[in-house]
């Protein structure tokens, strides 16, 4: 990964140090409506931001699809881009994958950096070089691989967010912490989510950060190791996706975290993870995420789900799974049998 990342709550100091490496034409920022409402208004003195033309989109998941895309193209075609201008993303993980992709096909590819508002963003999203937008229903159908040159992270811009929206990213982090190491994931289920925009969150979030760097570092076309990043995910898309159909749709980072119980059940039944720890992280995100409302009535449609994963092929149910903290077993194919166990387990962890 040559992306260089950048940890700081000096903005100013950090934007000087990236930009001063780069020589570029001309400065964008692309941001959407909410950023340029709550968060560009701070940074606004920094004389690059006012320099900088500025291309500022619709808000959500929604929007990010072609037409945005073709909006963000028209802005950087008007404001006279050429392949030596740069980009600055401003904002969640909609952002930065649309952004790095508008300016990763922009005459043939701009560089940018990526300024994630979001802890969500900051410890996923931003990082590692997946772009992209979603096309005819499907999420990140078009994109490409392509890191931003920089990431500047800065948990200053955290206490505009929710308590939810920073659990959500929070989620992240514990499947990064138990991709890591005991005592990684010790200092994570400690923290108590007070002063989010202080050098506390920024330092868990620089240690979260460098697991993923390691991990695209071996694999940043995800052909192999990469995968060990789905923690979570195969049961945490499903319970996404149901949520969806529902019409009661839940945050990302709050799907993963009960999918992450799900698949350390998993874990315990394939590869002998120790059951403690299960119950330890049963209570951890029971206590702070709450409970998935899902019944046995809903298996069917979850197990579906996930067998239509695009992580899996050809129907199988494919999983990331743990022998241990930092004891990554990708490729996991569970039976039918055991992941309806699982899911038993799940509820009983959950009490409902
Ligand atoms: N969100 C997981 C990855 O970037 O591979």
């Amino acid at each position: 990964m040559n992306q260089k990342l950048i940890f700081s709550n000096d903005f100013n100091a950090a934007l000087d140090e990236i930009l001063a490496d780069c020589d570029y034409n001309r400065l964008f920022v692309i941001a959407d409506v909410n950023i340029d409402r709550f968060v560009m208004p701070r940074i606004a003195d920094n004389p690059h931001i006012a320099s900088a033309v500025k291309i500022v989109t619709k808000c959500g998941d929604v929007n990010k699809n072609i037409d945005t895309l073709a909006e963000v193209w028209s802005g950087l075609q008007q404001g006279g881009a050429t392949r030596h201008s740069m980009v600055l993303n401003i904002g969640g993980g909609v952002i930065t994958d649309m952004g790095g992709f508008a300016a990763s096909t922009f005459k043939r590819g701009m560089r940018f950096v990526n300024i994630p508002t979001t802890l969500l963003a900051a410890v996923d999203a931003a990082v590692g070089g997946k772009t992209g937008v979603n096309f005819n229903g499907y999420k990140n159908e078009i994109g490409v691989f392509n890191e931003a040159d920089a990431v500047l992270i800065s948990s200053r811009f955290f206490d505009t967010l929710s308590l939810t929206e920073l659990k959500s990213g929070y989620g992240e982090m514990v499947k990064h912490a138990l991709l890591s190491d005991r005592n990684s994931l010790n200092e994570i289920l400690d923290f108590h989510f007070e002063d989010v925009a202080g050098d506390t969150l920024l330092a868990l979030v620089a240690k979260s950060v460098q697991v993923k760097k390691r991990i695209v570092e071996e694999d940043p076309t995800e052909k192999g190791i990469r995968k060990a990043l789905n923690l979570g995910h195969t049961v945490g898309h499903a319970f996404e996706s149901l949520a969806m159909k529902r019409l009661a749709p839940v945050p990302h980072g709050y799907a993963v975290a009960w999918g992450i119980i799900t698949e350390l059940v998993l874990s315990h039944f394939a590869l002998g993870f120790d059951s403690s720890l299960l119950d330890r992280l049963g209570k951890y995100i029971v206590e702070h995420y709450g409970a998935f409302a899902f019944s046995c009535d809903d298996y069917d449609n979850l197990i579906s789900l996930m067998r239509h994963d695009k992580k899996s092929s050809a129907g199988e149910l494919n999983f990331t799974l743990l022998h241990d903290v930092g004891k990554v077993e990708i490729n996991c194919n569970v039976e039918e049998k055991d992941l309806r166990d699982a899911l038993d387990i799940t509820r009983d962890i959950m009490h409902i």
